[in-house]
């Protein structure tokens, strides 16, 4: 389908800050494109299911932000105690950093997804990812340390791609993401870099939404749903502590 040799789980953090960080002044152009604006409304579902827990003045962590969209709807959308936008790519916070300027209860912090040590035990009350979690190094060890910083009945919310069951319906979905999204990320930021070729391959090891269910599950979070988008292109999870 596609030659590219994923990076091991040694060299894929350093793989994809790289990588990313290239491509971080088209990353929303791209995402617009690629997903025919759909994006926006899955992360506006994510939204949805914080409101409905309502929370008073939750500290919510927007993990893996890179340009910053989640944390922009959360600060609009909720009102909230503290946003921290988290991302290990310079590039894509200085991006997050302009969006969010006039919203005093943001922060904006370097950090690694895998390793929150910035927060203490049960401190923050939503967590949400959006298509980061596929991009970790230890998915295992990102999921613990949500947990871990999570409150008792403080929400997980994660945005990622998911796995089509229908098998026409299949077939369209890994032409379109294997074959026309690369050559589309390739026309906005030019062939510099094996992100495009990455973003379809790194979905392959990255679990369908049955088993990612589980590992929530398994991990302690309790009342996990997922919903698809798109006959299951796009899946969201929410789970609580
Ligand atoms: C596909 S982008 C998602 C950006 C945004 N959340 C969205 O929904 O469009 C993935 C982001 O995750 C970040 N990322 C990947 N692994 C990370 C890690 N271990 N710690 C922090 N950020 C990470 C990348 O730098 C990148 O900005």
């Amino acid at each position: 389908m596609n030659s590219f040799q994923m990076p091991d789980r040694y060299q894929k953090a350093d793989f994809v800050k790289d990588n990313f960080g290239k491509i971080a002044s088209k990353y929303d152009l791209f995402n617009d494109l690629s997903t025919f604006f759909m994006h926006r409304l899955w992360k506006g579902e994510m939204i949805s299911a914080i409101q409905k827990r309502g929370f008073k003045k939750p500290v919510c962590v927007d993990l893996c932000c890179g340009t910053g969209d989640i944390s922009l709807l959360i600060n609009k959308k909720l009102l909230v105690e503290t946003v921290y936008s988290i991302d290990f790519s310079e590039n894509m916070l200085e991006i997050a950093k302009n969006r969010l300027k006039n919203y005093p209860l943001n922060h904006i912090q370097l950090g690694d997804a895998t390793n929150l040590k910035d927060f203490s035990d049960s401190s923050v009350d939503v967590v949400t990812v959006g298509f980061g979690l596929r991009n970790v190094s230890s998915l295992e060890k990102s999921i613990s340390e949500i947990y871990r910083i999570l409150k008792k009945d403080g929400i997980f919310v994660n945005l990622d791609v998911g796995k089509v069951r229908l098998p026409v319906i299949k077939w369209f979905a890994n032409f379109y993401f294997f074959k026309i999204v690369p050559i589309l990320g390739y026309i906005i930021s030019g062939k510099q870099n094996k992100m495009f070729d990455y973003l379809p391959v790194s979905s392959l090891y990255y679990p369908d939404q049955d088993v990612l269910k589980e590992i929530l599950e398994n991990q302690g979070f309790r009342n996990v749903q997922y919903k698809d988008f798109v006959f299951g292109n796009a899946t969201m999870h929410w789970g609580m502590k």
